[in-house]
């Protein structure tokens, strides 16, 4: 697989608003083409316009993560772009708002968590591996939270999955090491979104800090080798970062 163009290819799911179109609207400002994906087609291709206009080519990709049509459409997109270097993991499923119990989740509600926060991220990493192994150094970047760890009541079933995506991103760091393909969690910290929103409903999140907070994050892990990072857990909030030594 050939560059087009020369410039870095990364894909970005959920950028349509919120964490996602940060990194997005930060990785095409750093001179990377983009493929960002959402469900809602119309707040997506919005979103992607100052990408654009910042000299990046954006495929916009109207599909959710846990849809096997979703995932040829992306592998298709970075097929047309020629390369890939970056897969940023971002989408994710809350379930239902308001915080509620565990054990008060449906089946279909508990599923679609895992589904959607787990399952996908391994399944889009797979699908994208070919073009990931053909890039010198690549790098797969897994949103995580700070619930993958707290045991919050009312935040069971999404800390079980961001838990899980946790093991998945450590075991992948290995399995993947010796094909160049860099595998890091990151926990981007609160910050004022819908979803933060949906979890905190009716109640006031004006104090939480706009996503934007988390780019001096980017600017520092964009700017490391991959394998320096490799199988590490990083937050965005933090006040510094260290790579391996
Ligand atoms: N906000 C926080 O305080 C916080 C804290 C810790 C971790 N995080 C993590 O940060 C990441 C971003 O969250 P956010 O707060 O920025 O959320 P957000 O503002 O609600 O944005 C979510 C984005 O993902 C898309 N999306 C949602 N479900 C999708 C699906 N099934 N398939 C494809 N796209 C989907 C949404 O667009 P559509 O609805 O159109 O699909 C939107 O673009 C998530 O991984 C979240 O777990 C957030």
């Amino acid at each position: 697989m050939t560059s087009e163009n020369g410039r870095p290819v990364a894909v970005v799911t959920g950028a349509s608003r919120g964490l996602g179109s940060v990194v997005a609207n930060f990785l095409a400002g750093s001179g990377y083409d983009i493929v960002a994906t959402a469900r809602a087609s119309s707040p997506l291709h919005e979103a992607a316009r100052p990408w654009e206009r910042l000299g990046a080519t954006v495929v916009p990709v109207s599909a959710a993560v846990e849809d096997s049509a979703g995932r040829a459409a992306v592998q298709s997109a970075v097929h047309t772009l020629g390369r890939l270097d970056v897969v940023v993991h971002n989408a994710s499923e809350l379930g239902p708002s308001g915080r509620p119990k565990l054990l008060a989740l449906s089946p279909d509600q508990l599923e679609t968590v895992l589904r959607v926060n787990v399952v996908a991220p391994v399944l889009l990493t797979k699908a994208l591996l070919p073009p990931l192994k053909a890039a010198p150094a690549a790098l797969v970047v897994n949103i995580t939270s700070d619930a993958a760890v707290g045991a919050y009541p009312g935040w069971g079933a999404y800390g079980a999955s961001k838990a899980a995506l946790d093991l998945v991103t450590r075991t992948l760091a290995q399995e993947l090491a010796d094909d160049h393909v860099s595998v890091v969690a990151v926990d981007p910290g609160d910050m004022r979104t819908a979803m933060h929103q949906a979890a905190y409903l009716g109640e006031d999140i004006s104090d939480r800090p706009l996503p934007d907070v988390t780019v001096p994050f980017w600017a520092w892990l964009f700017g490391q080798s991959p394998a320096r990072v490799n199988g590490l857990r990083f937050q965005a909030q933090g006040e510094r970062w260290e790579a391996n030594p």
